[in-house]
C-alpha cells in the first residue's frame, strides 16, 4: 500500500471505532451529524470530512471550582478525574489556585509558571519604605521584563541613581516627584499622581521622592525592559561616592577634602526626608528642559468603553520617550473576559491591580495551562502565546498589560476569523453558517459575560 492509502485506511479504522463509540450517544453534539457519513477506506484523502479525521473537542464543564473565599476543602478532583489529598496540604494556597490543583480538562503539557505573587518576593525593608522585586530568578519564563513594587513614606527618597535598563513607573497610590537629567544636560522635574507614568531611558540618572499629598506617602510599580534586572544592582550616588578616594572627590569638584567629611559611608537606597512642594520646578538651566517629557499624565487619559469593560493604552504614540515600554490598563467587568488574543512579537508582563482572574496560556504543540490571579500578582505571556483573561470574581478586574515595545499591538482571534473567507473557517472548525455570520469584524478587546 502507498503511504497515502495506508493513511486513508487508518482513517477508515478510526471512523469505524468512532462510529461504534457514538452508537448510543448520551451527549451527542449536533455538529457530529455530518461526520457520521463513513468514508470507504479507499476514499481519497481530500474528501474525508475534517470532523471525521479528529475526535471533536469534548464539552466538559471547566469552570473555576472554588475561589480564595470559598468555604470548601480544595481537592484535586474535577468530574470523574483525580481524587482527594492524603498527604500534607497548604489549603490557603490551594484555595487561591483552583486551576493548578484541579486543572481544566483543556490544560495539557508543561508551560513554565506565568504567575508570580509579590507576596513570595523577599522584601527589602528600609527606614522610610521598602521594595520587593520579581525577575528571571524567581520567574524563569519572564526573560524580557522585570518588576519592582516600591513604597515610600511621605518625603522619603529613592535615592539618585541610574541603571543599565530603561525604567517605566506607574503610581498606584499617593504622589511622587521625579527628577531627571539627560546626556545633553537638560533637566526635568515633575509631580505625578495615581495612574500617571514615567519612563527613564537606560542609563539616565533620576530620583523618586514621595510627596505628602497622601500623608502616608506613595506606592508605585516599576517595570524594567530586561528580565535579569536587579533592584539591588543599580548605580547609586552614595554607593559610588563612598568608593571614590576623597582626594579624587576634592579634585573632581575643585574643592577641599573637608567638604566631603559627612558623606555617607555606604549606600542609602531608600531614606526619609522632608516632603517636596507640589509646585516645585526644575533647577534653572541654560540648556533648558528635554525635548520629550519623562512623564505622562496617564490618569487624565479617558478609558475607551468596551462591551465587557474598558481599556486605556499608553505607548510612544502619545508618550514619545517611552520607546521600549508600552502598556494598557484593562478593566474587565464581573463575568466578562479579555478576549482570546496574542501579541505578535512582544512578551507581556502583567500586573493585577484589583479583583481576581484566570488566564490560560496556549504555548503551541498541544500545551496549555491555566493560572489564577489575585491583586498583587504578576502574570507573564511570551510573545505569540494565545491567551485570555477572565474575571472570576464579583468586582471589576483591573490589570496592566506591559510590553517591551514602542507600540501596543494585539491580534484578536475573533477579528481574524471574521476577516478570513467563511468557507476556509468552516473547513477548519465545522461551525454552522449562523455562527460564522455572527463573527465580529471589530476587535472586541474585552467581551461581556454571556
Ligand atoms: C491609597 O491609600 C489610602 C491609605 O492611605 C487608602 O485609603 C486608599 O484607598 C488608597 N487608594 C487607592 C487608589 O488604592
Ligand atoms: C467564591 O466562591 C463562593 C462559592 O464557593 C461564592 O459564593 C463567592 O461569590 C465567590 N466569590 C467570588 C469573589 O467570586
Ligand atoms: C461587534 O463588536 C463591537 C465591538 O465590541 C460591538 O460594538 C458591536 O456591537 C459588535 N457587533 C455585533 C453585531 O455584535
Amino acid at each position: 500500500m502507498s503511504p497515502t492509502l495506508k493513511l486513508v485506511a487508518a482513517y477508515g479504522a478510526l471512523l469505524a471505532g468512532l462510529h461504534s463509540a457514538w452508537a448510543a450517544p448520551a451527549v451527542r453534539p449536533a455538529s457530529l451529524a455530518a461526520s457520521t457519513t463513513v468514508n470507504a477506506p479507499n476514499s481519497v484523502l481530500s474528501v474525508v470530512p475534517v470532523s471525521a479525521t479528529v475526535v471533536p473537542a469534548p464539552e466538559d464543564a471547566n469552570d473555576l471550582l472554588w475561589n480564595e473565599t470559598s468555604d470548601v476543602q480544595p481537592e484535586p478532583q474535577r468530574g470523574p478525574l483525580g481524587t482527594n489529598i492524603l498527604g500534607p496540604q497548604n489549603v490557603p494556597m490551594d484555595l487561591q489556585n483552583a486551576d493548578m490543583l484541579a486543572p481544566p480538562s483543556t490544560d495539557e503539557g508543561s508551560v513554565g509558571s506565568v504567575k508570580w505573587p509579590f507576596s513570595l518576593s523577599p522584601n527589602r525593608l528600609q527606614t522610610g519604605g521598602w521594595a520587593r522585586q520579581q525577575n528571571v530568578n524567581n520567574m524563569p519564563i519572564a526573560t524580557e521584563m522585570a518588576g519592582v513594587d516600591m513604597r515610600l513614606e511621605a518625603g522619603a527618597i529613592r535615592e539618585l541613581h541610574w541603571h543599565k535598563t530603561a525604567e517605566w513607573g506607574f503610581i498606584m497610590n499617593g504622589s511622587v516627584q521625579i527628577s531627571v537629567i539627560n546626556s545633553d544636560g537638560q533637566n526635568y522635574l515633575a509631580t505625578l499622581n495615581p495612574s500617571d507614568v514615567w519612563y527613564f531611558p537606560a542609563g539616565v540618572p533620576h530620583s523618586i521622592q514621595a510627596t505628602a499629598d497622601n500623608p502616608q506617602g506613595t506606592e508605585f510599580l516599576l517595570v524594567f525592559d530586561s528580565g535579569d534586572f536587579s533592584e539591588d544592582s543599580t548605580f547609586l550616588l552614595t554607593d559610588w561616592l563612598a568608593h571614590v578616594p576623597k582626594e579624587v572627590l576634592a579634585k573632581n569638584f575643585q574643592t577641599d577634602m573637608s567638604a566631603f567629611s559627612e558623606i555617607p559611608g555606604k549606600e542609602l537606597y531608600i531614606f526619609p526626608s522632608t516632603p517636596p512642594a507640589d509646585d516645585a520646578t526644575a533647577v534653572s538651566n541654560p540648556a533648558g528642559g528635554p525635548p520629550q517629557a519623562f512623564s505622562f499624565e496617564f490618569s487624565k487619559v479617558p478609558a475607551t468603553p468596551l462591551a465587557g469593560g474598558s481599556v486605556r493604552i499608553i505607548d510612544s504614540s502619545t508618550f514619545p520617550i517611552a520607546t521600549t515600554i508600552a502598556a494598557a490598563e484593562v478593566i474587565v467587568d464581573p463575568g466578562a473576559m479579555r478576549e482570546l488574543h496574542w501579541h505578535p512579537t512582544q512578551d507581556e508582563w502583567s500586573f493585577f491591580l484589583e479583583g481576581t482572574g484566570r488566564m490560560t496560556v496556549f504555548a503551541s504543540s498541544a500545551q496549555a495551562r491555566t493560572f489564577d490571579y489575585q491583586a498583587g500578582d504578576i502574570g507573564y505571556v511570551p510573545a505569540s502565546f494565545g491567551h485570555f483573561v477572565e474575571n472570576t470574581g464579583n468586582t471589576p478586574l483591573r490589570f496592566l498589560e506591559i510590553f517591551k515595545s514602542d507600540r501596543f499591538q494585539d491580534i484578536s482571534l475573533q477579528q481574524w476569523l471574521a476577516l478570513t473567507p467563511p468557507a476556509l473557517v468552516k473547513a477548519h472548525l465545522n461551525l454552522d453558517d449562523n455562527t460564522i455570520a455572527h463573527l465580529n469584524k471589530t476587535k472586541g478587546t474585552v467581551v461581556k459575560g454571556s
